[in-house]
């Protein structure tokens, strides 16, 4: 493969600006003649006359012309130039007309069809799959688009200012990227709604779903209008525009997309009904919706310079759903979700071969880089900076951000410079985290003498692709004391690490303390300190920082499942008793106590068994945490009956954060009992539900003890005829098959009539499932490896982006034993030999490989 990597280290201006651009859509499937002006103008910031650039790609081009008069141009493969010397030195007019094929685009980039619709996907560079253009970030124009269609909803970013029969014409007034451009035409309806914003304006907001699936939208509206309002309150950001679209398709390779004013989600993240969507799915949608919102402020008025400074938009927009979902629920809840998501696909990709910085510095394939590192730990570098610069600081300092680069296509460097304007802090060596990979490694000892407690620190940067050698993090290390009594004696106090080594010292204790470190998940690193188990118990009982309280109860259960992994011990009663009563603890919220219950995940033991040494062996792991969970199961039998009465809920269903806590409980519960009753209450609780959530836990429940069968088929009947049902239907019995039995199940279930492969959400529900089922995929037979490898080749010529990105299964590689490695890598270089194999999944497969 001849792809060569694009670096941040040659970025350029670009050669012209945009002043504004018009487009004609003629819309039909098979050829759509899209029709362009654009209004270029010399950048002042280049000099010499340098060519300009038109990226474009798959495009028929019929004419061209420059001010009106017809040009002769050959497109290579990715796009044309003119020459600078033929530009004159002044604004002129580009125009073309292209004809693309939207019914043969299954790459769901660029312009598309889904379902009869047409809509696009240009992030982050489809937009030169639709017609000539400078397709990068810094170039920034106003839009106007005309769509001509017999469909009868026609729409496009901005404002609608003209519409006929059969056409429809709308201005964007506020320049931006071609990447924000969005356009939809299809026989859609709205779920609309209105929003006062806080300086008066009125909003008109439409969800746009296909008809019939306009019952399903109240939750996300309701969303969408908690997160104006939040967005007002919290940031002091107004929307600016007098529509908000946002339309749900079936067909799409992401979450969704924040296109201006008019936002593209995966369907998955609108539609919501308690019968049909569980609280994980509310809580998702809220979020989501939340997020594409957000970005108009934090990615569209303010966007990228580049796609190096994608953490710029991501890792601040991640960072900004975060802290929304911590107001409109529980903040602890929130807190110890994003960091279980954050060590179960960041630190594992920072683990191995994919491992990246925040902000990399070069990249194949741009589409590969929309990763949990971008995105997850891109948000963690926000919260560290929150926690060293303190919130008002932080406040004045974003104030400063919207102010500076308003309009403006904005770097990491703008973005920190800003943060040193507003606080007068260095933050030079801050920096280092959006530039070297890797999770650091925080070891700490302790000792008491004369009243004086000291915690000494030591920070460890592992070596990461491309990069051995690392330098000392800023470390903010939020630490409380407890007394031996239980009692805090020192409440959270951010420490603050900026050498390799560092020891803090707390005066006139009476009584050697019980450190409780990292609180709240301080910062992105694996912290490594001897622990007793009684401390540990200690903390699950006393610490008043709800995470650190959870970590406790972690830990314990991860020490406990380690050395039943690798010597076959029993569970102890200490573990088993503390839990029990963290479990029946009514002072404590229930999803909290839901969480604590929850153990530790196999992928995630592998990983630290692993970082500790170890060869993980999937089956033992599997089967330890088969007898942890039975032992759980017998220790909390007498409290189990009463909790799950209990906390059945009496009233109608609500989708909020209490209610939806009591049901994780409530499950939780179920599915210890299940273990102990053949299934009985877990049947009777399926039979009875009125909701989602208890419907498909149930279902969970009697598959994981290898029983279900009729109730699957029940569900299947019931359920044929919705698609993001029916993907539940399909995941559920990958997820929870016995490891011997997954491949099998998958080849079944690929067979079933509606496995449609080509959707993106149907693939991954079956092939997504396979890899999260850790013992079944890493069996010793190898046939998950082969079964994944067979997929993600027939996916990637149809769709090169999600078969990528379904590859990082083979991330964990070098954790394994040398026959699984071998299988891994057989299974890599069947991927790279491939004839024709994409730039996407051959870039990835290539990294995999090293
Ligand atoms: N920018 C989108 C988001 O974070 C994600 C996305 C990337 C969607 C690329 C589609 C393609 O909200
Ligand atoms: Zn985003």
């Amino acid at each position: 493969m001849t792809d060569t990597p694009i670096r941040l280290a040659d970025y350029l201006p670009p050669s012209h600006l945009v002043d504004g651009v018009s487009l004609t859509f003629r819309l039909d499937p098979g050829c759509t003649r899209v029709l362009s002006e654009i209004r270029f103008r010399p950048n002042p910031a280049r000099t010499g006359r340098p060519d300009l650039r038109l990226d474009g790609e798959g495009l028929a081009l019929v004419s061209a012309a420059l001010d009106g008069a017809p040009l002769a141009v050959q497109p290579d493969a990715t796009g044309l130039t003119l020459p600078g010397a033929s530009l004159p030195d002044a604004p002129f007019a580009f125009t073309a007309e292209v004809e693309i094929d939207p019914a043969a685009n299954t790459a769901l980039e660029g312009l598309y069809m889904s379902n009869g619709m047409y809509c696009t996907q240009c992030e982050a560079e489809g937009f030169r799959k639709i017609t000539f253009y400078p397709d990068r970030p810094d170039v920034m124009a106003p839009f106007r688009v005309r769509i001509e269609s017999d469909l009868p909803v026609l729409l496009s970013n901005g404002n609608e200012v003209a519409s006929g029969p059969g056409w429809a014409e709308w201005h964007d007034p506020w320049p931006k990227p071609s990447y924000l451009f969005a356009l939809v035409a299809g026989d859609l309806v709205a779920h609309s709604a209105g929003f006062t914003t806080a300086s008066g304006r009125t909003v008109a907001l439409n969800i746009w779903v296909r008809p019939g699936d306009e019952a399903r939208c109240a939750y996300a509206m309701d969303s969408l209008i908690r997160s104006m309002k939040w967005d007002e309150e919290v940031y002091g950001r107004e929307y600016d525009l007098d529509t908000f679209n946002i339309v749900a398709v079936d067909d799409f390779n992401m979450g969704a997309m924040e296109n201006k004013g008019l936002n593209i989600f995966n369907s998955k993240y609108v539609l919501a009904l308690p019968e049909t969507a569980t609280d994980d799915d509310f809580a998702r949608i809220e979020a989501v919706i939340a997020h594409e919102y957000f970005h108009n402020w934090t990615g569209n008025r303010i966007t990228c310079r580049d796609w190096f400074q994608l953490c710029l938009k991501e890792g601040l927009t991640v960072f900004r759903d975060q802290q929304f979902s911590s107001d409109m629920r529980s903040a602890a809840v929130k807190r110890i979700e994003d960091v279980l998501t954050l060590r179960a696909r960041q630190f594992r990709e920072d683990d191995g071969p994919l491992a990246h910085p925040v902000r990399p510095e070069e990249y194949i394939e741009i589409n590969n880089f929309y990763t949990a590192t971008v995105y997850e730990k891109g948000a963690e570098l926000i919260g560290m900076l929150k926690r060293l610069v303190g919130d008002e600081a932080y406040a004045r300092a974003l104030d400063l951000y919207f102010e500076r680069h308003d309009g403006q296509a904005a770097t990491i460097e703008d973005w920190l410079t800003v943060f040193e304007d507003a606080t007068g802090r260095d933050l030079a060596q801050f920096k280092l985290w959006y530039s070297e990979a890797g999770t650091p490694r925080l070891k700490v000892s302790d000792r008491f003498e004369d009243g004086r407690y000291t915690l000494e620190f030591e920070q460890v940067n592992p070596p990461t692709p491309g990069q051995p050698v690392k330098q000392p993090k800023v470390i903010p290390v939020a630490v409380g004391l407890l007394n031996p009594n239980g009692d805090e004696v020192l409440p959270t106090t951010v420490l603050e690490m900026t050498e390799p080594r560092q020891s803090f010292t707390f005066e006139g204790l009476g009584a050697r303390p019980v450190p409780s470190i990292l609180r709240g998940f301080s910062a992105p690193v694996v912290l490594e300190r001897e622990t007793s188990p009684e401390e540990r118990a200690f903390l699950l009982a006393h610490d008043t920082d709800p995470f650190n309280k959870w970590e406790a109860g972690r830990a314990l259960a991860k020490d406990v499942l380690a050395r039943m992994v690798t010597g076959g011990a029993q569970p102890g009663p200490d573990w088993l008793e503390a839990l029990a009563r963290v479990a029946v603890d009514e002072t404590l919220d229930p999803a909290f106590r839901a969480l604590a219950l929850r153990l530790p995940g196999e992928d995630d033991m592998a990983q630290t068994l692993h970082a500790a040494g170890h060869v993980p062996d999937p089956a033992r792991i599997n089967a330890a945490r088969e007898r942890m969970a039975g032992a759980l199961a017998e220790r909390l039998e007498p409290e189990l009956g009463a909790l799950i009465e209990t906390l059945a809920e009496p009233g109608p269903f609500s989708p909020e954060a209490r209610a939806a806590g009591r049901r994780a409980l409530r499950l939780a519960a179920l599915g210890l009992v299940t273990r102990r009753d053949g299934g009985a209450r877990a049947e009777a609780a399926f039979r009875a539900a009125n909701n989602m959530t208890e419907e498909v836990g149930a279902l969970a429940c009697l598959l994981e003890i290898g029983r279900g069968q009729e109730e699957l088929g029940l569900f299947e009947t019931r359920w044929a005829g919705d698609r993001l049902v029916m993907d539940k239907w399909f995941a559920l019995q990958i997820l929870h098959a016995a490891p011997e039995e997954t491949a099998a199940t998958v080849e079944r279930l690929t067979a079933h009539p509606a496995f449609d492969w080509k959707n993106p959400n149907r693939f991954r529900s079956v092939v997504g499932a396979l890899s999260a089922n850790h013992a079944g995929f890493h069996h010793a037979s190898g046939a998950g490896y082969r079964l994944l490898a067979d997929w993600l080749i027939r996916l990637d010529p149809l769709n090169p982006q999600t078969a990528a990105r379904m590859s990082t299964a083979f991330e964990t590689r070098a954790r394994y034993d040398a026959d699984r490695q071998g299988m891994i890598l057989a299974e890599l270089d069947r991927i790279l030999a491939t004839p024709g194999l994409s730039r996407d999944l051959g870039e990835m497969a290539g990294r995999m490989r090293h």
